[in-house]
């Protein structure tokens, strides 16, 4: 049986983006999970990608996975690039390199570093390739995009583009609440149908023409479908690919865990 997979950055310029990515001069470790590691990106690197999704930060599963949007968020995304056909042809670079702790200050989400290597990487993978549209995930990716497209390479860009609401925003906004979230997400799947509108037409080539098919009240199962393979590092075990809650904080422990405290380990455990 032969097993897809990514295999990460092996061509100019993102061999020389990973090798001299931002450490925590540029993230501070009071706003980020610096600790957990940079975590650059998901999709195709070779020129392929039609369409272009920013998103915020990476979370549990994308740090242990060492790709991005693998989660809830991942499968979300999955399914409206699926709307347009785009089932391949994608790349996704988040609006910051780590994993946000608590909340990101203005001061650090403008600093010139920051800024600078992210637009290294849009200029990377929206300068002369054949990208069609781009999509920020929530206000921190419009953010992103629109100082991307203050920059002189991306004043002379013209791209179909959408900043829709983040993919777990319901979640986020409705506290365990299941009217709420029920509201939420009807909220959502609307600011999507109306980005759907805009950038269906922009979509020239897709991999699998798609009937445009709108978003109900609520996600249907083939509206999360699951990370392709082809989008994971090498040699993952099945059980990371799937959407089981395995970076679910859960058990005695949990509430430590989310606190940050020191968890003790039972004797033996270690060496
Ligand atoms: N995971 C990511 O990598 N980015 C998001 O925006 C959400 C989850």
């Amino acid at each position: 049986m032969s097993h897809p997979f990514d295999p990460g950055y092996v061509r100019e310029p993102f061999l020389t983006l990973c090798a001299d990515y931002p450490g925590t001069d540029v993230y501070p470790t009071d706003q980020f999970r610096t600790e957990w590691g940079p975590i650059f990106h998901r999709g195709r690197l070779d020129g392929s990608a039609r369409v272009l999704l920013i998103g915020q930060d990476p979370a549990q599963h994308e740090t242990v996975v060492r790709r991005i949007l693998v989660g809830e968020a991942g499968r979300r995304v999955q399914g409206l690039l699926s709307k347009l056909g785009i089932t391949r042809s994608y790349v996704f670079i988040n609006t910051y390199l780590y994993s946000v702790y608590g909340s990101v200050r203005a001061k650090t989400r403008r600093a010139a570093a920051l800024v600078a290597y992210r637009n290294r990487w849009l200029d990377a993978l929206l300068v002369g390739t054949q990208v069609e549209a781009v999509i920020a995930l929530g206000t921190a990716a419009n953010e992103a995009w629109q100082m991307w497209t203050a920059t002189p390479s991306g004043q002379a860009a013209r791209f179909a583009y959408a900043a829709v609401t983040h993919p777990t925003q319901p979640e986020s906004s409705s506290q365990n609440d299941k009217a709420k979230l029920a509201a939420a997400t009807a909220k959502l799947l609307k600011n999507w149908n109306t980005a759907l509108q805009t950038l269906a037409p922009a979509i020239q080539h897709p991999d699998q023409p798609a009937a445009l098919i709108p978003y109900g009240e609520t996600w249907g199962a083939a509206e999360r479908p699951p990370i392709p393979a082809f989008d994971y590092p090498a040699g993952l075990p099945a059980w990371m690919c799937e959407q089981d809650g395995w970076a679910r904080r859960s058990g005695a422990d949990a509430l430590a865990k989310r606190r940050n405290l020191t968890v003790t380990v039972p004797k033996g455990v270690l060496p």
